[in-house]
C-alpha cells in the first residue's frame, strides 16, 4: 500500500494570464514561478509528500525559440535561488524527464539541486522538464530489465521509485493529461480548475485536497475492499 499522498499538477494558464494583463508571457511564466514557491510551501500543510509539476514537456520545444529561452532561464534562476530555501525547509527536490537535450549549465544547477537537498525529508517536489509519459514508458520498455517500474525510474531520472499519482490537477480551464504521467496517474483522481496557475495558491489546493476527500476511491474494487487499500483522508 503506497501511504506518500501524492499529488501532481499540470500548470496551465501562464500566457493567458499575461494576455488578460495585456502584459507578455514572459511575465505569466515568471508569475508561475512565484506561483511554484507558494503551493510548495503550502503541501505539507495538506499531508502532501509529494509534489510533482508538469514545468515543460517535450512537446513545448515547438514553442518559439524565445519563449523556450525565457523558460530555461527561469528554471535555471529558480534552481539558484531556491535550493538554500529548500535545504532549510526540508524540500527534496528531483528534476524528472530527460537531460541530454538541457543546456549543461542546467543539468549542473540540476545535479548539485538534487545533491543538496538528498536528506531532506518534509515534502519532496519533482519538477518534470523535458518530459513526455509516452517518451518515458517507450524508453523504459526497450530496457533490458525484468521490474518495468525501475526501468521507467531510471528513464525519467526519478530520485526514488515511481509513485502512483493520488490526485491530479490541471489549472487553466483545459480538461486533458498532455502526455504527464500517463502510467502512474492510472488511479489518479482528476481535478481541473478555471483558476489559471499564476493565480493558483494555498486556497485552490486546499479547495482541491478537499474535492480529493470527497470521492470514493475504488481501485476497481468494490466499496468495502477499497477501504482496506487505503484511501488518503488527510
Ligand atoms: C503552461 O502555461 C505553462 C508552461 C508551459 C510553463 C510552466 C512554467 C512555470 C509554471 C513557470 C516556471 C516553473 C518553474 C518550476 C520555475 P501556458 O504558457 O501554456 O499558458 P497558456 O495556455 O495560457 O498559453
Amino acid at each position: 500500500m503506497q501511504s506518500t499522498f501524492h499529488v501532481a499538477i499540470i500548470m496551465d494558464g501562464n500566457g493567458r494570464w499575461a494576455t488578460e494583463r495585456a502584459r507578455n508571457r514572459t511575465v505569466g511564466h515568471r508569475a508561475g514561478a512565484d506561483a511554484v514557491r507558494r503551493v510548495a510551501e503550502a503541501a505539507p500543510d495538506f499531508g502532501i509528500g509529494l509534489l510533482t509539476l508538469y514545468a515543460f514537456s517535450s512537446d513545448n520545444w515547438m514553442r518559439p525559440r524565445g519563449e523556450v529561452e525565457t523558460l530555461m532561464s527561469l528554471f535555471e534562476r529558480f534552481l539558484r535561488s531556491e535550493t538554500a530555501r529548500c535545504v532549510e525547509s526540508g524540500v527534496r527536490m528531483n528534476i524528472i524527464g530527460r537531460r541530454d537535450r538541457l543546456s549543461p549549465s542546467l543539468v549542473r544547477l540540476i545535479e548539485s539541486s538534487e545533491a543538496a537537498t538528498r536528506d531532506c525529508t518534509a515534502l519532496r517536489l519533482r519538477i518534470a522538464i523535458d518530459y513526455s509519459a509516452r517518451d518515458a514508458i517507450v524508453r523504459a520498455a526497450l530496457r533490458d530489465e525484468t521490474d518495468f517500474r525501475a526501468s521507467l525510474t531510471a528513464a525519467i531520472h526519478a530520485d526514488a521509485p515511481i509513485e502512483d499519482v493520488d490526485l491530479l490537477i490541471r489549472t487553466g480551464r483545459e480538461k486533458r493529461l498532455s502526455d504527464f504521467l500517463l502510467f502512474e496517474a492510472a488511479y489518479a483522481e482528476l481535478y481541473f480548475t478555471d483558476c489559471l496557475w499564476p493565480d493558483f495558491g494555498r486556497d485552490e489546493l486546499s479547495a482541491a485536497v478537499h474535492e480529493f476527500n470527497r470521492r470514493k476511491r475504488r481501485f476497481g474494487r468494490v466499496e468495502s475492499a477499497a477501504m482496506e487499500h487505503g484511501q488518503c483522508t488527510t
